[in-house]
């Protein structure tokens, strides 16, 4: 019997390899008599031993009958010698939900992923972390490792962590609820589609801003919704365009509305409750980053104003500690309470119950407060970094859309259409600067060029050099 042995691994793994291997193949046909192990080890310049152990392997797997002494042989049923066919490489769409999952979405092409090779990005949605939040938080999950029992956790949350979401929003949002009114869940995009499976039927319509997150039309589009972009002026949503045909939800980011960075003014805000109210349908209040504001006084939540209870209310900790903690929590009008729990339990149970713990202590013991103080300051400094640098490098070329809050400024190119937004954009990840266009954050994108610029993951110095090699870039590129 002719064995070759591959070289990886052990030398009694290489050996049972190559057996199935010739079995598998055909070369070896059923009933076929095994080489004695003597003979085989000597063949292979192996041990005895070596080969006594791989034969049982094979005998405990069924490739083998027969015992050592009188002989061991291919067994019975043999895998058929004839190699199945290959498996097709993509299939054809098997539900309705991957038909519109893969018209909407291309996992190896996410918007705003970070163009390799730069040394400068302006990369949106990388997370401001430092040394201090590191070990802080290593602390605190230690410690709720050794002191979580190791049970399913509870569906819509810790308790400890659900009081403390509810003392935060009351503190830094208005958002006056209860513990009980709190789902803890995996950020906000668990949230919207659990929004979209307790509210929406496939073809029910959805008001999505224009522009808006993608993540959120995704989750609404796969989930079969009819999307309805409603464009924002300076003050927000245009509640005028809503349409009159009333959707089933309107998703909306009022305190930072993203991408463009503008607020939901109080007119537009009470316009948009009295429609809700009147058409009978909820909102979806994304407020994922309203922590950091700059020159404004912070604007509480829509949903504090809410008295119809309307408005469900989702709060991330993505971007107030990192995005991989993937935790988040709802404020769920007590109408729709018990359908938010089940439809979270049917998905995952509950979030995971240690970084939960962890989560809990890190806001009870005041180093959650400290972290956002101590960022807060950090991101204002980064900020004026860079609109100082685009000012002084940038400023004829741009448009700056006029942000309080956040981690990332919108600027529009002046006198550019898109295809000349693409070409600086190539053209500065040459010179080693990564720039990220607005276009994949519209439904229907404008022919206009605009660029998402985050500067939370930058130093100021690195912002200002950034800034001056974008100011080059734009020169270079000019129409
Ligand atoms: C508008 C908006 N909402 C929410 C999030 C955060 O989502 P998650 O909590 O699922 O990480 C982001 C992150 O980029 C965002 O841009």
């Amino acid at each position: 019997m002719h064995l070759e042995l591959d070289g990886r691994g052990p030398l009694q793994s290489q050996l049972v390899r190559a057996l199935k291997e010739a079995v598998l193949s055909g070369r070896v046909a059923q009933g076929v008599r095994f080489p004695p192990t003597r003979a085989l080890a000597q063949q292979l310049q192996v041990s005895r031993n070596t080969v006594l152990a791989a034969y049982e392997q094979l005998r405990a797997e069924g490739f083998m009958q027969g015992r050592v002494g009188s002989g061991s042989y291919v067994a019975t049923p043999i895998v058929p010698a004839v190699p199945a066919p290959a498996a097709p490489e993509r299939l054809e769409p098997t539900s309705d939900y991957i038909r519109r999952l893969r018209a909407c979405h291309d996992h190896t092409r996410m918007p705003g992923r970070r163009i390799e090779g730069t040394r400068y990005s302006f990369q949106y949605g990388v997370p401001f972390t430092n040394p201090l939040l590191t070990s802080a938080w290593a602390r605190a999950l230690s410690h709720a490792a050794l002191y979580t029992p190791p049970t399913y956790p509870t569906a819509h949350g810790n308790p400890a962590l659900r009081a403390a979401a509810c003392e935060y929003v009351a503190h830094r949002r208005g958002v006056i609820a209860t513990p009980d009114d709190v789902i803890i869940v995996a950020g906000t995009q668990q949230a919207i589609n659990l929004t979209a499976r307790v509210l929406l039927d496939p073809g029910d319509a959805a008001v999505i801003e224009e522009p808006q997150y993608f993540a959120t039309r995704e989750a609404l589009y796969t989930h079969g919704a009819r999307l309805v972009p409603v464009p924002i002026d300076r003050e927000g949503l245009r509640a005028d365009r809503l349409p009159r045909t009333p959707p089933r939800l309107i998703c909306v980011t009022p305190s930072h509305q993203f991408p463009t960075g503008r607020l939901m003014s109080l007119q537009r805000r009470l316009a948009l409750l009295d429609y809700a109210r009147r058409h009978d349908c909820w909102i979806f209040e994304d407020d994922y980053d309203g922590e950091f504001r700059y020159d404004a006084q912070p604007h509480a939540a829509l949903r504090s104003l809410d008295e119809c209870g309307r408005v469900i209310y989702v709060g991330s900790f993505s971007k107030v500690l990192f995005p991989s903690l993937r935790l988040g929590y709802i404020v769920v009008p007590p109408a729709l309470r018990d359908d938010f729990i089940s439809a979270k339990w049917v998905d995952d149970f509950g979030s995971p119950a240690i970084e939960q713990a962890a989560l809990a202590q890190f806001m009870a013991d005041g180093s959650f407060e400290r972290h956002l103080r101590r960022t807060g300051k950090t991101l204002k400094q980064r900020r004026t970094a860079l609109l100082e640098g685009l000012r002084e490098h940038c400023g004829e070329y741009l448009e700056i859309e006029d942000s309080h809050a956040g981690m990332h400024l919108l600027v529009w190119l002046r006198g550019r259409n898109a295809a000349q937004g693409e070409a600086l954009i190539a053209h500065a990840s040459r010179r080693a600067l990564g720039l990220y266009s607005i276009a994949p954050y519209y439904l229907h994108a404008p022919d206009r060029a605009g660029l998402l610029m985050g500067f939370g993951a930058m130093s100021v110095t690195e912002i200002g050099e950034a800034a001056k090699l974008f100011g080059e870039c734009l020169r270079e590129t000019a129409p």
